[in-house]
């Protein structure tokens, strides 16, 4: 570690220049970073930064974690009481930094000088780049799909150097593009999706997969590249362009997809079979995923079940999942005519067509996956009190089964920001796509009172999405309150 040591002979707190010695521990620091120097090198963010402290009149060096709390300001924690002097602060990262670190060292002093407003200001401009090309991360995923480059260093069988991958893409392989693919690469690393290692003893590194790359593999059966292909298909992307013209409008009953495309996207979809197909692929590559989680862990939702209806269960993974699992269950798959069309049951599992705004099958359980955060509130409450006419009371085992996410309480949950923004970009891309959103545990609540349903149980065990369970009223109860149970 010695070998990353920067020495300062003093930090600056709050902007303000602080006697090196700071008489408790939990103040806010302020470090460094690319924006703030104005380098090109954006390596060094320091997420963690150890910090040497050696407490007053005590001669060993006492190590702190400093927490990010938001852009550039880490609290610096230490269950050391009284006064701190700050000897020395070092990352593990500092290979990183500019040479020579005297120069980086007369920038920050610089920079410590300026006023908290000229600071603000520049952090802003940062994060306002970092928004406007939010976009890239997309891009860049998807031309490392377009060019294979997950499958070709899986092929590899080990670590691939830049020249072999470049030597294997359907590229020409020139100066040029060796350039292009280390910069794509660059930055694939910095987004998670490939990772990096020596190469043989040779001071060569090599380029391996990630847990999410792997997800990027034709071969995989877990495969989600369906996914990133339809979601960043530019008649998926074009609506955005009229989210500002809708929200204008005020137009309750479109969309963005419907202004851009004249027709709402499951009506766009029905016109379109290569669009209608890609949609099956994508909902099928989820499905797989999911459910292979479900049965693994969360099996006992299913149990003790006779039948089951996938209401809006196309193209029926789901379904066949649940049919193979626990052969002992009738599974009934029911969508719109067009969308099922072609599709062929097997012995525990039908096809049947309908409008779950009309009519849903009787069954015992129904399942509905990905389907509610499709629509507004009057909208599920309808699909839901259809629900509960098919299904019977609460005592019979009646109940509804769905999958989709309940938003995160952000701020009781604080830390997991990427999910977070995950669910928010689910939430605007239902606002864009199909007029839905998607709800947190309130809103879910109120939609399932609304339908007349008793009670609801959230099971948070798929990452972004939860099952929850909803039963009917008991048949007790709605005698109780002289509430018709159906
Ligand atoms: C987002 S997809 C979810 C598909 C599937 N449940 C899954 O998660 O893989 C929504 C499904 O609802 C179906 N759907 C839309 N309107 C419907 C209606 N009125 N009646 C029945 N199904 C409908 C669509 O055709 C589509 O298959």
């Amino acid at each position: 570690m010695s070998d990353h040591k920067v020495l300062f002979d003093e930090l600056r707190f709050n902007n303000q220049l602080q006697p090196p010695v700071v008489d408790r521990s939990g103040i806010t620091v302020i470090i460094w970073d690319n924006n703030i120097l104005g380098i090109n090198d954006i390596d060094i963010l320091p997420q963690v930064i150890h910090v040497s402290i050696k407490k007053q009149g005590i001669a060993p060096l006492d190590i702190c974690i400093l927490k990010p709390l938001i852009r550039r300001e880490y609290l610096l924690e230490s269950n050391q009481d009284g006064p701190l002097i700050f000897s020395y602060i070092y990352t593990d990262n500092l290979t990183s930094l500019p040479h020579p670190l005297s120069s980086c060292y007369e920038n920050l002093t610089n920079i410590a000088l300026a006023n908290d407003k000229t600071r603000e200001m520049l952090a802003s401009q940062a994060h306002m780049w970092n928004h406007t090309f939010n976009y890239i991360n997309s891009m860049s995923l998807k031309c490392a799909i377009q060019l294979g480059i997950p499958d070709i260093i899986h092929s590899h069988g080990q670590a691939m150097t830049l020249s072999n991958l470049v030597a294997a893409l359907p590229i020409n392989n020139n100066a040029k593009t060796l350039d292009y693919i280390f910069r794509l690469m660059r930055f694939l690393i910095h987004a998670g999706f490939l990772s990096q290692t020596q190469v043989n003893d040779k001071e060569e590194e090599g380029y391996l997969l990630t847990p999410a790359s792997r997800l990027l593999l034709k071969d995989e059966p877990l495969c989600q590249i369906p996914f990133v292909q339809m979601e960043l298909e530019p008649h998926f992307m074009d609506p955005w362009h009229s989210l500002s013209q809708w929200i204008k409008n005020g137009n309750d009953s479109s969309t963005p997809f419907a202004i851009c495309h004249v027709k709402p996207l499951f009506e766009y979809d029905e016109k379109k079979p290569k669009i209608n197909r890609q949609f099956n692929e994508i909902m099928a590559s989820d499905s797989r995923l999911i459910m292979s989680v479900v049965i693994e862990h969360c099996k006992a939702v299913f149990e003790g079940l006779k039948s089951l209806v996938d209401v809006g269960g196309c193209p029926g993974i789901v379904a066949k999942i649940i049919a193979n699992a626990l052969p002992e269950i009738d599974c009934i798959v029911f969508d719109l005519p067009h969308v099922i069309e072609g599709c062929e049951g097997s012995k525990n599992l039908s096809y049947v067509e309908g409008d779950m705004f009309k009519s849903i099958p009787s069954i015992d359980e129904i399942l509905l996956k990905w389907v509610l955060h499709d629509w507004g509130d009057e909208g599920c409450i309808k699909i839901l009190k259809e629900c509960k006419e098919a299904i019977p009371s609460k005592e019979k085992g009646g109940k509804v089964i769905i999958i989709d996410m309940v938003l995160t309480d952000h701020k009781l949950q604080k830390g997991d920001d990427k999910s977070y923004e995950t669910q928010l970009f689910f939430d605007m891309l239902m606002m864009v796509h199909v007029s839905g959103k998607e709800r947190n545990q309130q809103d879910w609540a109120k939609l399932f009172s609304g339908a007349g349903f008793g009670d609801y149980n959230i099971i948070p065990v798929l990452g972004l999405r939860s099952i929850i369970e909803v039963f009917p009223l008991s048949v007790e109860f709605a005698k109780l309150n002289k509430t018709p149970v159906k």
